[in-house]
């Protein structure tokens, strides 16, 4: 468990699937992922089962924020793609599928919580991500979190009848560690 201030980051149990299976077929929130086709339930559990089987190497987070109430409720998911134990990097994505929750800076809490784990725990270098281009809600939640553009891979994706680039971003451990101690 990962704790920051009114919201967590806690392992992704098998009974979160259904609800990652209804975001994922939102059109406004999985607009800006690689998925394009609708995805079933069966589906969204193989792809549990596959990420359960290559951990530590991927890890999928959910991201729980605290209700008026106290409880905890489950937003959206984070997560590490491929560690790169040699050059010590990864690759992180991130999607909140409750739609009031959008917006609300929850993004940036969840991944400030994750680059803490990154390099603070796992001891990684870089922290990367693609993003498109015309997201610009991401955009400005990862230049927030500490994210600078590396590139932009032109062209790189085609969705809804067009092709759109797609932005490289990282943070390097010593932009973190600079950016904390300032904190
Ligand atoms: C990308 C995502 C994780 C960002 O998290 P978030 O909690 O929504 O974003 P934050 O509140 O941290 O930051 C949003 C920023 O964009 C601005 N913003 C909010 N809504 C916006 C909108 N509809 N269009 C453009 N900018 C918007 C906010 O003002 C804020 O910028 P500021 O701090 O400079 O004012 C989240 O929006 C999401 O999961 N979206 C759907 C899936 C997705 O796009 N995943 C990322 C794939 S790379």
């Amino acid at each position: 468990m990962i704790l920051g201030d009114g919201i967590r980051l806690r392992a992704l149990e098998r009974s979160d699937v259904p609800r990652c299976a209804v975001w994922i077929n939102d059109r406004e929130v999985s607009q800006y992922l690689l998925v394009r086709t609708p995805i079933s339930l069966a589906a969204e559990e193989r792809w549990y089962e596959q990420m359960a089987q290559r951990a530590p190497n991927e890890q999928v987070l959910a991201i729980d924020v605290q209700t008026a109430e106290g409880d905890w409720r489950h937003i959206g998911n984070i997560s590490f793609h491929e560690l790169d134990v040699f050059n010590h990097s990864a690759e992180v994505g991130i999607l909140i599928g409750e739609k009031d929750c959008l917006g609300r800076g929850f993004g940036r809490k969840a991944m400030a919580l994750m680059l803490d784990y990154g390099f603070g725990m796992l001891n990684l270098n870089r922290i990367f991500l693609h993003v498109h281009a015309d997201n610009e809600r991401a955009i400005r939640s990862y230049r927030a979190a500490g994210f600078v553009q590396e590139g932009v891979l032109r062209q790189d994706m085609y969705k809804y009848g067009r092709y759109v680039d797609v932005l490289v971003m990282s943070v390097l451990r010593s932009e973190w560690q600079a950016k904390r101690s300032l904190e």
